[in-house]
């Protein structure tokens, strides 16, 4: 009786010995600040950045465009699991870069909570194929984690995005387990196969720097609500692998920004606009 009482427990703390043992500590994330431009300010007739902002970010007038692209079944069934499978090709550099992106909502600025969701549902600091990256918006914040793979793109040129069908075929050709297998055995790839293109958007990119970091200011002209035009998102971005570093220099951009009339007091939701409107 006592004998087998003590074998149980014995039993029991060796597998919670176990299980503690087998704990993997949590990705590292690094952060990257997302705050909107009031597009109606900053932007000239051209629906270019004017003179005034390239100058006060030390910004040539030299762009990078681009294009992008993700695919989902119109029911938007990968989105509504938290995925976004994305097809990029940026202006110069071979290959379509192909990215598949998991969110984890941050709630209260609980960084850590999010990263032990992540952690639970088998995103650790083992997956060094993954990267973990805080989205730092004006008042949200999310957790993004995602692999990046990438296809050739011989036989398209310029900035052209593969074709439904070559897009379906190169993201599930290069398909990570995780999101392959994440509600059931080739569910991801599964859903691919039948997935349509949601956008393209051609979005520019201008790199400066501001206070002592390099910062992308990026117009995206997404369709608007209505579906009659084109509403354009401008968004101020710079990335750091400092949590202390994200929340003074936030701070410091939003009343940078503030003070010369061009803030856009939003959160930047481009991924949600595209899903919405094409
Ligand atoms: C998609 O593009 C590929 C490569 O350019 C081409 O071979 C194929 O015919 C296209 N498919 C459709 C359905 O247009």
């Amino acid at each position: 009786m006592y004998a087998s009482r003590n074998l149980l427990a014995a039993v029991a703390s060796a597998i919670i010995a176990t299980s503690l043992v087998q704990a993997s500590p949590n990705m590292v994330p690094d952060y990257e600040v997302k705050l909107l431009m009031n597009p109606t300010v900053v932007l000239g007739t051209d629906f270019k950045l004017k003179p005034t902002v390239l100058s006060t970010f030390s910004m040539p007038t030299t762009v990078t465009k681009m294009n992008v692209q993700f695919l989902d079944k119109s029911n938007e069934e990968i989105y509504n699991a938290g995925w976004s499978p994305r097809i990029r090709k940026i202006e110069d550099e071979d290959d379509f870069e192909l990215t598949y992106k998991k969110r984890y909502p941050i709630t209260n600025g609980d960084i850590n909570a999010a990263l032990t969701t992540a952690n639970t549902e088998g995103f650790d600091s083992g997956d060094t194929g993954y990267e973990a990256q805080v989205e730092w918006g004006y008042q949200k914040q999310t957790l993004s984690i995602s692999r990046e793979k990438s296809s050739s793109d011989s036989g398209y040129s310029g900035m052209d995005l593969p074709n439904q069908s070559d897009s379906r075929d190169y993201l599930i050709d290069e398909a990570p387990d995780k999101f392959d297998d994440w509600l059931y055995n080739n569910w991801g790839t599964t859903a691919l196969a039948s997935a349509r293109i949601f956008g393209p958007i051609l979005a520019k990119r201008s790199i400066g720097t501001w206070s002592g970091l390099q910062l992308y200011i990026e117009v995206w002209p997404i369709k608007n609500a209505a579906g009659t035009g084109i509403e354009y998102i401008v968004e101020a971005s710079f990335k750091t692998t400092s949590a202390t570093t994200a929340a003074s220099k936030q701070a410091d951009l939003i009343t940078l920004l503030t003070n010369k009339g061009w803030f856009l007091a939003q959160d930047s939701l481009k991924t949600q606009l595209i899903m919405e409107r094409y």
